[in-house]
């Protein structure tokens, strides 16, 4: 169910026997020349909504916009300063907290965006607290219940193993084959076929994005998209829903 589609007494309603709520978060950047500038929102998009048909959750929005200033050199790519970040996350996770949901699962499509979401969730835990010392109790929502966790969706055990079986060392590490095979299989009609050089070794680590695309001249890092295909794509998706659904669900058990 998307939180966009429902009216405020359906929400109303499903928070008197459901306190959990899905947020697809990703980035707004180069992806190789093969690879889509949304990639890593269309895909945190695709599987935080199935996850969501697959255990009746509410799905927010997806937060399209991430932390990618290292990208910046690639024309297109779109970023938000960490402070912004953080200061948007806190923002998104306190209305959703202030309205009684208590259980906020972050499905993450952009590596980049995981200091800056875990140190809102470090801002909220602390305002959380703060706010509990105010209080005079008796709340329907008693803060010290939230709980906050951040997934990114090609990391689960059996979504990792499925990455390394069809790509080995040429998944790489952005614009990887596997976030390229999920925009494929979601959206056909935006395949590319584009000749790609070879591949970049990572020799050192990055400083800044101008120094990113002396290293990596198209944007990718050590991956090789052109492996990718629809068929890979749905693999992935349905085996990362079905690996977040099962943590989802233990995560709205949890006391
Ligand atoms: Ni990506």
């Amino acid at each position: 169910m998307l939180l966009q589609h429902a009216t405020w007494p359906e929400v109303e309603s499903y928070l008197e026997s459901n306190k959990g709520i899905i947020i697809p978060i990703g980035s707004t950047e180069q992806h190789g020349p093969s690879g889509l500038i949304g990639t890593d929102a269309l895909t945190a998009e695709v599987i935080g909504q199935r996850l969501g048909k697959a255990t009746g959750a509410f799905v927010a929005p997806t937060l399209n916009y991430g932390m990618a200033q290292h990208h910046m050199a690639f024309t297109g790519t779109v970023t938000l300063q960490p402070s912004t970040m953080i200061a948007v996350t806190r923002d998104i996770v306190m209305s959703l907290v202030r309205h009684g949901f208590e259980r906020i699962f972050f499905v993450n499509g952009h590596g980049g965006n995981v200091n800056s979401v875990k140190a809102a969730f470090s801002e909220v835990q602390s305002e959380l607290v703060e706010a509990k010392g105010l209080r005079d109790g008796g709340s329907n929502h008693p803060p010290d219940d939230v709980r906050l966790e951040l997934h990114n969706w090609w990391m689960g055990e059996k979504t990792t193993a499925l990455r390394k079986s069809l790509y080995g060392d040429r998944e790489g590490y952005h614009a990887t084959p596997s976030e390229v095979a999920v925009t494929w299989f979601s959206f056909p009609e935006q395949k590319r076929d584009v000749e790609l050089g070879p591949l970049e070794k990572i020799k050192r680590a990055y400083q800044g994005p101008e120094d990113f695309r002396k290293l990596f001249p198209d944007g990718r890092m050590g991956s090789d998209p052109s492996l990718a295909t629809v068929e890979d794509g749905e693999r992935l998706v349905l085996l990362a829903v079905g690996e977040l659904a099962e943590r989802y669900r233990q995560f709205l058990r949890e006391d």
